[in-house]
């Protein structure tokens, strides 16, 4: 019987294990939006604060969508345990900086575990990471948008506060 549950597995155990990985990076990444608006809060700057709100609770969807994902499919999922957040920042201006540079590592790490499927011949991981891929070309986008306010407009005394009325309209719907 055992054996038969085994062979049931569609996805690699291997790659069972770069998910959970996945899955700790990320609850990292919505614990760093999370302290970005706690940041934005506290500098009144109201729409990113919002914004960040919002990103870290999709981080949060991210990371259940991969758990569920892997004890649907017979595989155990971990709830991860999240450290060393950052709290200080100097402008807004880092705080998108960060984040940029944030979801291009989990771009690649993504990136890495659809490799591995390749190489394994997991496809339904591969199909599953698909929607992952197409979401972390979306977010760089919409962060890569924020940094351009920056240089359009700079974030002196009211640019900034100018800057922070555009950033609900960086997503696009
Ligand atoms: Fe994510
Ligand atoms: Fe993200």
């Amino acid at each position: 019987m055992k054996d038969l549950v085994r062979q049931k597995l569609s996805i690699h155990v291997e790659i069972m294990d770069l998910l959970n990985e996945q899955i700790k990076k990320e609850a990292h990444s919505s614990s760093i939006y999370l302290a970005m608006a706690s940041w934005c809060d506290h500098n009144a700057l109201d729409y990113s604060a919002e914004f960040f709100y919002e990103q870290s609770l999709e981080e949060r969807e991210h990371m259940m969508k991969i758990f569920r994902f892997i004890n649907d499919n017979g595989g155990t999922a971990y709830s991860p345990e999240v450290s060393t957040i950052n709290h200080e920042y100097n402008s807004l201006e880092e705080i998108f900086e960060t984040a940029l540079d944030q979801e291009i590592k989990i771009t690649k790490s993504i990136h890495n575990i659809v490799f591995q499927c390749r190489k394994l011949q997991d496809l339904t991981t591969e199909n599953f990471l698909q929607w992952f891929v197409h979401e972390q070309m979306e977010e760089e986008q919409t962060i890569r948008r924020a940094l351009e306010l920056f240089d359009l407009m700079g974030s002196e005394g009211l640019a900034l506060k100018l800057l922070d009325e555009r950033i609900p309209h960086i997503r696009k719907k």
